[in-house]
């Protein structure tokens, strides 16, 4: 009898059965394309139990979407295709349809699903149904899901709605193809100023939505181009708008408010000019003509440079209502944008505050705006930092329809070349109580409109995903994209509980892989604030420019308002109502009092709400400056363990999927390391209290290319100086230049890690020699969002298991190409294999 065992051959192949007459499944080379929707077979497939005949009802797109996913979903999952019939046999069945067609009387949300096991004659049928086609394409995502998780599925009733009517995201997309903080590649829906021919990606896109219950998507950038207007845009929107419509995802565009003028013909764009609500009114009616089933406008005005009412002295509610009642007769609605400040603001104001802006534009506007438009507002009254509080904004808009504004792309949390799981955050905020009313008012209840009995509110997600293989440029970041799904559908669900979903669905069920990879996610976003940010700091970001890589002055002493004000005695911003800003005055009492006081204000947003001396002693018992070095060397530790417990995934997952995973993270690695060290160094610079671990400043093995011997490098001073160790690097002018240095210290086993610099204007490349020997080489062809020399292009190298002697030459060529320099900032000799 051969021995029954599960067999993993690296990387290749699962298999399952006795060795003679193997099972095996590929685990092939897997792009990630098709997310949380592979459908996988599953180990167990054999436990659950289906019925082997399914029947379906209703030929709208809609209800063959759900017909074909359900056939898909058995077939992958389990390896049986169900028998299709066309009338209810007398055998257990699976019945697919809305209330009407399966002659059922009951009360479902029109997004909502029922999943419902009844037993005739002693014959069982699994009902999926719903009152509308979409809501019955949940249920199949919601019966899949289920089996996905191992759930059981024979007797069912599970009855679900959405927590709120609207849950969109949008794609901050351009018409040339290009998208404003997208990490994954170009447009999915445009190029050349042009629809793209091959919408392949939208269809495939639209079904992932569906598969969390996402009902609209804008296809065009906030900042918006008013030519989308035109009449030649019509069939191009409406060709997306097909692709989408087989899985209920309904199109929005974005606009912009001077349209009237710059494309309109007409000499004003003033809403209380009659001829721009007529213009408005003629341009939705065209659009609805071509897609009668447009989801809405979104409409940033007034902001970072956009045109807004401001230009008439009119309101935000004369702006958003005039757009909206040209959509409000076709059922539309208006997202009108509450990120509205002034980025023009004069620093040297102390009770300037950009955090302000949001409730002070909004709040006095409460009850003015029209039942169709939405107030879009950021989770936070700043911009998607790594830590902020929940916008007061929920909290006191009672008349006005709201909805929170997520960001799933990583702007500020490392462009998906980190792994941030967002969810932890967004819960946080979705369950902050902002005491709006007597009773408990989370943010998810005040934006859902159940706190003041709102028609509607909802949920929007800013996407960004592009055309890569695997949408986002990080499989990892894909989870983000699904949790805020499921948080909009339901945002009682824990952060774990949303890993564990995505993490099976997505990378199987073997219970190593879901450990290690949810232990990653569920740890990644206090990680990354740790090495970017702690405090309550934000993340302290090139923030005038790429948003990617460490520049802690970037943002000060200038207009935008995201001011820290770190100066050589404390750090952190007065904005409390006794000396501040009165920032804190904008929430309710309790609220107030929370942040107030810094008896009661939480370590994690302490220098948001105060300006404190670095000596002042936190909660946690530690000194300000103390926790900012120790966070900084936590964070970057804890991405370094990263590496080693996905390295234990070999095998375990495809080779593709777990190499590329592997890549990112050990970038991130290094990038965590080039963050310690810039901030690290700057408050130490700044405050001159040294690190009581004596490890800042002090880097035990480290060799500056400027103190080596050069032959054809040049020493650059860098910006800011942070930005590399020892605020110097050296570039090299010529087409080839070398450094050099002598090794001094005890024979042994090595890593040799060089920290270059890999600029987005060239590929030059590495040679690392001992001696007379080539030891490694390379090439710096990484996607790093500059061509300057500083932290954002700072990377490195780990070259391992190299052995050294004294005495012994360690020369690095670089070879120069374009503009890029082969620069070099310094060499980090270290005993043992990196993973010792
Ligand atoms: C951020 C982002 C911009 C974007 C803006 C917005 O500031 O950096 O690219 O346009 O948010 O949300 O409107």
């Amino acid at each position: 009898m051969p021995v029954l065992r599960k067999i993993r051959v690296t990387g290749r192949l699962a298999c399952v059965g006795s060795i003679s007459l193997l099972t095996c499944q590929l685990l092939h080379a897997e792009s990630g394309r098709d997310a949380w929707l592979r459908y996988a077979p599953l180990g167990d497939s054999a436990r659950i139990t289906v019925p082997a005949v399914l029947v379906t009802y209703g030929g709208s797109p809609v209800a063959q979407s759900a017909q074909k996913e359900l056939l898909a979903g058995i077939r992958g999952m389990l390896g049986r295709t169900l028998r299709l019939e066309s009338s209810v046999p007398v055998e257990p069945a699976i019945l697919v349809g809305t209330l009407a067609d399966l002659h059922m009387d009951a009360t479902i949300d029109p997004d909502g699903y029922w999943l419902t096991t009844t037993a005739t004659n002693g014959v069982t049928h699994t009902i999926i149904t719903g009152s509308t086609p979409r809501g019955v394409l949940y249920g199949v995502f919601a019966y899949l899901r289920k089996i996905a998780m191992g759930e059981p599925v024979a007797r069912l009733n599970d009855r679900q709605a959405p927590y709120a009517p609207l849950r969109w995201v949008n794609e901050w997309n351009n018409l040339d193809g290009s998208i404003e903080r997208g990490y994954g590649g170009r447009s999915i829906f445009w190029e050349n100023l042009h629809v793209r021919e091959d919408l392949t990606r939208v269809g495939e896109y639209g079904r992932l939505l569906a598969s969390l219950g996402i009902n609209g998507c804008a296809i065009s950038n906030v900042n918006a181009n008013p030519l989308l207007l035109g009449a030649d845009f019509l069939p191009q929107i409406a060709r997306i708008a097909e692709a989408f419509r087989p899985w209920g995802v309904e199109v929005a565009i974005s606009v912009d408010f001077g349209s009237p003028k710059s494309v309109g013909g007409l000499d004003t764009f003033d809403p209380q000019d009659a001829r721009v609500p007529a213009w408005w009114k003629a341009r939705a009616d065209d659009l609805y003509r071509a897609v009668p089933d447009l989801a809405g406008f979104v409409l940033k005005a007034d902001s970072e440079g956009r045109v807004g009412p401001s230009t008439y002295g009119r309101t935000h509610a004369e702006a958003a209502n005039v757009v909206a009642r040209a959509l409000a007769p076709h059922g539309g609605f208006l997202f009108y944008r509450g990120f509205v400040y002034d980025h023009h603001m004069d620093w040297r104001n102390p009770k300037n505050d950009r955090a302000r802006a949001a409730y002070d534009n909004f709040h006095p506007l409460d009850g003015a705006f029209d039942d169709n438009v939405v107030i879009q507002i950021k989770h936070g009254p700043i911009d998607f930092q790594v830590r902020e509080p929940a916008s007061p904004l929920f909290g006191t808009l009672e008349k006005t329809n709201q909805a929170i504004e997520l960001q799933i792309t990583q702007e500020y949390f490392g462009q998906a070349r980190h792994t941030v799981y967002l969810i932890p955050m967004w819960k946080e905020a979705l369950d902050f109580d902002l005491h709006a009313g007597p009773g408990p008012t989370p943010v998810k209840a005040l934006v859902a409109g159940k706190v003041f009995h709102r028609p509607t509110g909802g949920f929007v997600g800013v996407s960004n995903v592009g055309l890569d293989d695997n949408w986002y440029g990080n499989h990892l970041s894909q989870a983000n994209l699904y949790g805020f799904g499921r948080l909009a559908w339901n945002p009682d669900l824990t952060a774990q509980r949303i890993a564990q979903e995505w993490t099976r669905q997505t990378f199987g069920d073997d219970p190593k892989v879901a450990e290690t990879i949810n232990a990653i996610q569920l740890s990644s976003w206090r990680t990354y604030e740790n090495y970017t940010g702690p405090l309550g700091l934000q993340t302290l970001t090139d923030i005038t420019g790429n948003h990617y890589g460490v520049n802690v002055e970037a943002s000060e002493r200038n207009g935008w308002g995201q001011w820290h004000f770190a100066d050589e005695k404390g750090a952190g911003m007065d904005r409390t109502l006794a000396t501040g800003t009165g920032y804190t005055g904008q929430y309710r009492p309790p609220v107030t009092k929370l942040y107030e006081s810094l008896e009661s204000c939480p370590d994690e947003l302490v220098l948001f709400f105060h300006h404190l001396p670095y000596t002042y002693q936190l909660h946690s018992g530690k000194t300000v400056i103390q926790y900012l070095y120790d966070a900084h060397y936590t964070g970057a530790d804890a991405v370094a363990g990263y590496v080693r417990q996905w390295e234990a995934l070999k095998g375990h997952i495809d080779d593709r999927r777990y190499a590329e995973v592997l890549a990112q993270l050990e970038y991130q690695t290094g990038q965590a390391l080039v963050w310690r060290d810039a901030v690290d160094n700057w408050f130490f610079r700044a405050s001159g209290i040294p690190d009581a671990k004596g490890r800042v400043g002090h880097h035990p093995g480290r060799y500056e290319a400027e103190s080596m011997k050069l032959d054809g490098y040049e020493i650059r001073d860098i910006t800011p100086w942070e930005a590399a160790s020892g605020g110097k690097a050296i570039a090299c002018p010529d087409p080839k230049c070398a450094a050099t240095l002598r090794y001094e210290g005890a024979p042994g086993w090595y890593t040799v890690n060089v920290q270059y610099f890999d600029q987005n204007d060239g590929a030059s490349r590495f040679r690392l020699w001992v001696g007379p020997q080539l030891i490694d080489e390379w090439t710096a062809a990484d996607r790093l969002p500059t061509r300057k020399l500083d932290a954002s292009s700072s990377t490195r190298r780990a070259v391992t298991g190299v052995a050294l002697r004294p005495g012994d030459e360690i020369r690095i060529e670089g070879m120069r190409d374009g503009g890029e320099t082969a620069a070099l900032d310094y060499l980090e000799i270290l005993p043992g294999a990196p993973r010792d």
